[in-house]
Order: structure tokens, then C-alpha cells, then sequence
């Protein structure tokens, strides 16, 4: 029996949510106790904070936490709950499905992002009238940290390669340390092969050569732009999981937000967050069922039949879910 949290939040938040939660039920020979809690512009409105202390502990003392989407608050909400429960790695799968608008066929790479420092620690000050200054932390641990994950990653998913992501000609202090840290880490992992290239080169392969990647590690702020770049490529924020992960719990939700524009229709494409669900099975070591979701949701995509506006069909939510099950 695994204790899950559930953060709905706002908007299509709830309507995916709800969806993942039925296919979650449906699989055999796995339990699960979850539990709902209040986070986003709603709940905001109505206790007058947009993340509650109770939505926070919830999430520490659970095995792993389902995020829907929240609205305006976002910022206070999923970049508090990611420093909370110190989620150092955000991982962003590319991966490209049937009937989608993925640009190419058969990608399948991870991008693993640091989630903890880098430009995002948002350490600015004034300068002069004339301009401002940012930091940027890059640490010995918090890389080793990170790029560890993404071998342990590649070896546990059958990868043989690393590709580390930096601007080490020019920012020579901090992405030094980096790249001297991916050969210090890739050194301890025989079967692993490893490369590194800079963020400008490789914005530039993933378009022209993106089959060539297998595990992306990088910084923050580059981890964040080639991942969307990413969602480019294999098409739609209705397709694109991910999840945070940490020592001791991960966090698991689509890319996309709240959508104000369709929120309430019905038609939200559920699969984003139906994904980030079986990312969160595979994080919870039930690989069976983790591989049994994603068929699922390959087989409707396949037949094409049952598919959101988004998709070019004209199935709710609901019917999407629905075939999902029946596809288990
Ligand atoms: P969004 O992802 O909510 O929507 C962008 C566009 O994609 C919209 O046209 C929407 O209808 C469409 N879309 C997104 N998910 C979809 C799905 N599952 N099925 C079909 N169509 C889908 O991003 P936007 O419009 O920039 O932001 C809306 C709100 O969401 C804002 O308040 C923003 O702060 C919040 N937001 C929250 C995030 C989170 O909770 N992690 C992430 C991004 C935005
Ligand atoms: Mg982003």
C-alpha cells in the first residue's frame, strides 16, 4: 500500500487529476491510499495562503505526491513544495508517441535538470540605475549529485550514454565545475558512455540530430529551456510529464498549467498527467505497472479513435480515461 498525495490545484488541474486517479485504481496487484490536499489560486482565496503548512507535511509523509496544475500561484506553490521537500532533480522525458504533433518519430531521451540552484535561486540585486546583477550557484555536491542521478538513471532504463550540457568557454568558474564534475561522476560508470556540449550547440542538435541523445544532464536555467525545446519537438504540453525527485519523496505532474481557456469544458487531454503517474510507478520501483500505463495509453493513441480536441478528436477527458482502462 503506497500513501500518495493528491494536489488537484486549479482549473484542468482537477479534471486530469481525476483522471489519473482512475487509471491508478484500475491496475491489479497494486494499492494505493490517497490522500487530497489544498494548494493554488483557490485555495488561496478561500484560506488566504496558496500553499498551507498542512498541504506541505502531507507531502513529506507520503511515498510519493501527484500535482494536477495550479493557476496564478504557481510560482508559490510548485517552486516552494520543490524546495520543501528538496526535489533536486527535475526529470523532463522526450518522448515521442503516435498521433501526435511530434516533429520526429521515435525519439526517447531524459532530460535531468538541476532543480536546486544555478540561475533559479533568483539572487538579484540592484546595481546602478543603469542595471541589476544576478547570481548563479553552482556547487561541487549539488552537481555530483545530479549528474550521479543521470547515470544511475541511464543504467536503470538501459541508456549507454550521458550527455552533460554547459557553458564552460565562458563561464569558467561555474560550468568548469560542472564539467569537471560529469568526468569525475562518468569515470565510476564503465558501462556508461559519456559526452558534453555547449547549451548553444546543443539547442541547435536536438533540432537537427535530437535521435543522437539518450540521457541530457544539466544546469538549471539550461535544464528549463532545452526541456521545453524538448516539448517542442515531440509536440502539445498535453503530451509532456515530469517529476521531481528527491531523497526522500517525488513529485510528479505535467508540464502544462491550469488552462483558464478550456478549464470546466471537459476536454482537457489527460495523458500528460496519466504519464506522470506511471513516472511515478517507475519511481516507486512497480516497473510492471509503470510499463503496463504507458501501453495503455499508447494503444489509444495507436488507434486514434478516443482522443481529445488537442489531438484532432472530439473525446472528453472522460472517454479518454475511459479507454485507457480498457486498454489495461
Ligand atoms: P497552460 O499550460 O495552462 O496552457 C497553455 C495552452 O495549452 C492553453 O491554450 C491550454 O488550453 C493548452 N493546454 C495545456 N494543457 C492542456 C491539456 N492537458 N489539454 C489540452 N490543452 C492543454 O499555460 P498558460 O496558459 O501559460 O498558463 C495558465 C495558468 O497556468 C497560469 O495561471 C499559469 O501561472 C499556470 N501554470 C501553472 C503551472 C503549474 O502548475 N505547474 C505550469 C504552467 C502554468
Ligand atoms: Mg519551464
Amino acid at each position: 500500500m503506497y500513501e500518495i498525495a493528491v494536489i488537484p490545484g486549479d482549473g484542468i488541474g482537477k479534471e486530469v487529476m481525476e483522471a489519473a486517479l482512475t487509471v491508478l485504481k484500475a491496475l491489479p496487484d497494486i494499492e494505493f491510499n490517497f490522500t487530497f490536499a489544498e494548494a493554488g489560486d483557490e485555495c488561496l482565496s478561500k484560506t488566504g495562503t496558496a500553499l498551507p503548512d498542512e498541504t506541505i507535511e502531507l507531502a513529506k509523509n507520503s511515498d510519493a505526491c501527484l500535482f494536477g496544475a495550479v493557476g496564478e500561484t504557481a510560482a508559490d506553490v510548485i517552486v516552494r513544495l520543490r524546495q520543501e521537500l528538496r526535489l533536486f532533480a527535475n526529470l523532463r522525458p522526450v518522448k515521442s508517441y503516435p498521433n501526435t504533433n511530434a516533429l520526429f518519430d521515435g525519439l526517447d531521451f531524459m532530460i535531468v535538470r538541476e532543480n536546486t540552484e544555478g540561475m533559479y535561486i533568483a539572487k538579484e540585486e540592484e546595481y546602478t540605475e543603469e542595471g541589476a546583477v544576478a547570481k548563479r550557484i553552482i556547487t561541487k555536491s549539488a552537481s555530483e549529485r545530479i549528474i550521479d542521478y543521470a547515470f544511475q538513471y541511464a543504467r536503470n532504463t538501459n541508456r549507454s550514454k550521458v550527455t552533460g550540457v554547459h557553458k564552460a568557454n565562458v563561464l569558467k568558474k561555474t560550468d568548469g565545475l560542472f564539467k569537471e564534475a560529469l568526468y569525475e561522476v562518468a569515470s565510476r560508470y564503465d558501462d556508461i558512455d559519456v559526452e558534453d556540449f555547449y547549451v548553444d550547440a546543443t539547442a541547435m542538435y536536438l533540432i537537427t540530430r535530437p535521435q543522437s541523445f539518450e540521457v541530457i544532464v544539466t544546469t538549471n536555467l539550461f535544464g528549463d529551456i532545452l526541456s521545453d525545446e524538448g516539448a517542442g519537438l515531440v509536440g502539445g504540453l498535453g503530451m509532456i510529464p515530469s517529476g521531481n525527485i528527491g531523497e526522500d519523496t517525488g513529485l510528479f505532474e505535467p508540464v502544462h498549467g491550469s488552462a483558464p481557456d478550456i478549464a470546466g469544458q471537459g476536454i482537457a487531454n489527460p495523458f500528460a498527467m496519466i504519464l506522470s503517474a506511471a513516472m511515478m510507478l517507475d519511481f516507486l520501483h512497480e516497473h510492471e505497472s509503470a510499463q503496463k500505463l504507458s501501453s495503455a495509453v499508447v494503444k489509444v493513441l495507436e488507434e486514434a479513435k478516443t482522443l481529445t480536441p488537442d489531438l484532432g478528436g472530439e473525446a472528453s477527458t472522460m472517454e479518454v480515461t475511459e479507454a485507457v482502462k480498457n486498454a489495461l
